[in-house]
């Protein structure tokens, strides 16, 4: 199995189960608009340069919008005319984009048009898409590298869930050691070295430095998390270092390292993240017994040239172990 944000395995190619394309060209339409949200663009500060597009990323951006349109438009335009024309959707459990879609303002009129819920549907999309995968991947790799801290993430699974059942999320509690490692990945393998780009509305003061109004503020992320002055021995992956904090979670309220960030720009799908984040390392964990591919001893922990995904997807053989699921 390539573990891996834009990279698929499980045999996607060869006919067993897995993504199909079309899948494929939606997640990686997906991660071109993620991949220059911190780039470089001449035309955001001399705006008049913006029809020659010079680092040609309205080209690259509008091509990926295709594919995310080409997706979702059909979706949502059936789904609106079905609330149109039969006030909703009777034989199917609400989603998001029913709440959308029957949101009125104060007068009884519908509160977004098309356009708006067809931009909140592909924010959704982009906010979700590479933080769980990401962490998962990474801890993973590291956990490999470390049988010790694998075997006793597994002996809590088989402690708490046991082989004849998938965890829950009501697992989740009874899970600190499990719950230690994800937040430990997500503290040294951030997915961008910086936070979302925001600028100050006011003069404002922080820990000594004076950041005058409309400063583009960036967080660095990397810079947070591997904190020598904050954490002890910085690049090495340990999950014990949370374990003796009151109650191990994700969020990181006081931004020794940036999870969820915070304040009101704050993601606003923590809590949905978290539990996808733990899902899937519980998931994976306990329903296969993991092993490197012959001739490896070790997973190579560099990080791309230009990014902090890891260099190399992660390659590991998984084998069943769960026996109702063979
Ligand atoms: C482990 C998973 C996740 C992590 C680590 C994460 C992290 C973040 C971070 C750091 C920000 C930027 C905050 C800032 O600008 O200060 C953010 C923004 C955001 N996140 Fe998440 N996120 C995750 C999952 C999700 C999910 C599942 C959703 C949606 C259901 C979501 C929706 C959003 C949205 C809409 C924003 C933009 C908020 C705004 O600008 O007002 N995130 N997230």
């Amino acid at each position: 199995m390539i573990f891996g944000c834009r990279h698929f395995g499980m045999g996607a190619k060869d006919g067993r189960p897995g993504p199909g394309p079309e899948e494929i060209e939606h997640v990686e339409a997906a991660f071109t608009v993620l991949s220059l949200i911190y780039a470089f663009c001449a035309s955001d500060f001399m705006p008049n340069l913006r029809i020659l597009d010079i680092d040609g990323h309205e080209r690259i951006m509008k091509k990926a919008i295709k594919v995310i349109n080409k997706y979702h438009d059909p979706i949502i335009e059936e789904r609106m005319r079905r609330w149109r024309t039969d006030g909703g959707v009777d034989d199917e459990p609400e989603d998001i984009l029913d709440v959308f879609i029957s949101l009125k303002d104060d007068k009884g009129k519908p509160l977004l048009t098309m356009e708006e819920i067809k931009a909140q549907a592909a924010e959704l999309i982009f906010a979700t898409v590479d933080n769980p995968s990401n962490t998962v991947e990474w801890a993973m790799a590291e956990m490999l590298n470390q049988p010790d801290i694998l075997r006793k993430a597994i002996d809590e699974l088989n402690h708490v869930v046991g082989p004849h059942r998938l965890v829950e999320e009501s697992d989740f509690p009874n899970l600190p050691y499990l719950k230690a490692c994800a937040r430990e990945a997500l503290r040294l393998h951030p997915i961008a070295p910086f936070n979302l780009p925001h600028v100050s509305s006011t003069d404002t003061t922080v820990t000594g430095f004076f950041i005058p109004k409309g400063s583009q503020v960036l967080l660095s992320r990397v810079g947070l998390g591997r904190n020598p002055k904050v954490w002890e021995d910085p690049m090495r992956f340990n999950p014990d270092r949370h374990f003796n904090e009151k109650n191990v979670g994700l969020d990181e309220p006081d931004l020794r390292f940036i999870s969820f960030s915070g304040g009101r720009r704050g993601c606003i799908g923590a809590q949905l993240g978290t539990m996808m984040t733990y899902m899937l390392l519980a998931r994976v964990l306990h329903a296969f017994t993991w092993s490197l591919p012959a001739g490896e001893e070790l997973v190579n922990l560099s990080e791309e040239e230009h990014s902090l995904f890891m260099a190399k997807p992660l390659h590991a053989l998984a084998k069943p172990r769960l026996y109702f699921l063979s």
